[in-house]
């Protein structure tokens, strides 16, 4: 059982839905809880330095400094959604931290299916995508001790409730309850709970593989760009190509006009194919 850790915090609707019930964190850890904070990763970052344990998590009704990726922004109001990090301890080199972001895609999945009841697509490597819309992003950042993990920080956006998006954003994001066209209220607590349960297991099979060859399969039946044509933005040059899925450490395979295949990798390109969101 967790603890909710309140000192922080005003009344707010979050509050209310978190503490409405006992609130399952992950790993029986703390689920700290703010009504308004810079951002959930920050926090994360900052409790860890503090002693914060592994599987710590971070929730917060709206954030005033959201990050995105690729040093974007992340917009935040307050009410509408579930912004929560992870704090994680991992025995594992720092070149797999990466691929976390993938399990993390693939529990996001699974709990928007158990709470919504349908299903959201993955772009690569890391966006949940439903009626071709962006609902869900996913940061992940990482210290370093050395050449050792000090921690991993898994930062996770949902749009939830139906509202209206900045101009930016209105042709290419949506919410859960809009695009499941939802009658009742998603509760954002059982969202945050069937997230973290799902992460559990899957986080459990990737640290036993020591890859994602577990996973691989369950990703690609999730991934919105298999076997479809995508453009990837490689800053030596934009090429097409077909995605044929990902490797077991997480790169995109795709298939080139020749019948060669390349093997892209996160952070270094994008990938464009069903909207612009890059
Ligand atoms: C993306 O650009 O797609 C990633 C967005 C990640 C946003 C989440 S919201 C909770 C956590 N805290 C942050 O500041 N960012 C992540």
């Amino acid at each position: 059982m967790s603890t909710i850790k309140t000192d922080n915090v005003n009344e707010s609707s979050l509050l209310n839905e978190l503490t409405g019930s006992i609130c399952t964190g992950w790993a029986g850890q703390p689920v700290c809880v703010y009504e308004s904070i810079d951002s959930t990763n920050a926090e994360c970052t900052r409790l860890s330095l503090e002693g914060a344990t592994h599987g710590t998590v971070v929730v917060a009704d709206m954030q005033t400094a959201g990050r995105g990726r690729r040093g974007r922004s992340w917009e935040s109001p307050a009410g509408d959604n579930l912004y929560f990090s992870l704090l994680l301890k991992p025995e594992i080199a720092p070149e797999k931290a990466p691929m976390l972001t993938l399990v993390m895609a693939v529990a996001v999945a699974w709990g928007i299916k158990q709470i919504a009841g349908q299903n959201a697509d993955i772009k690569w490597p890391n966006d949940l995508v439903m009626q071709d819309r962006k609902v869900c992003g996913i940061l992940t950042e990482m210290r370093m001790e050395q050449t050792q993990i000090d921690h991993v920080v898994i930062g996770v956006g949902i749009n939830v409730r139906d509202r209206s998006f900045s101009e930016e954003l209105k042709d290419k994001a949506t919410s859960l309850e809009a695009a499941c066209g939802m009658e009742e209220p998603i509760s954002r607590k059982e969202l945050l709970e069937a997230v973290l349960k799902a992460f559990e297991g899957l986080y459990d099979d990737f640290v036993a593989a020591g890859d994602l060859t577990t996973l691989q399969a369950t990703y690609n039946s999730l991934l919105i760009n298999l076997d479809r044509e995508v453009t990837v933005l490689d800053p030596q040059g934009s090429y097409n190509g077909i995605a044929r899925g990902i490797t077991g450490t997480g790169e995109l395979m795709v298939e080139l006009p020749d019948g060669t295949c390349k093997e892209v990798f996160a952070g270094e390109v994008s990938v464009r194919g069903i909207y612009g969101y890059v």
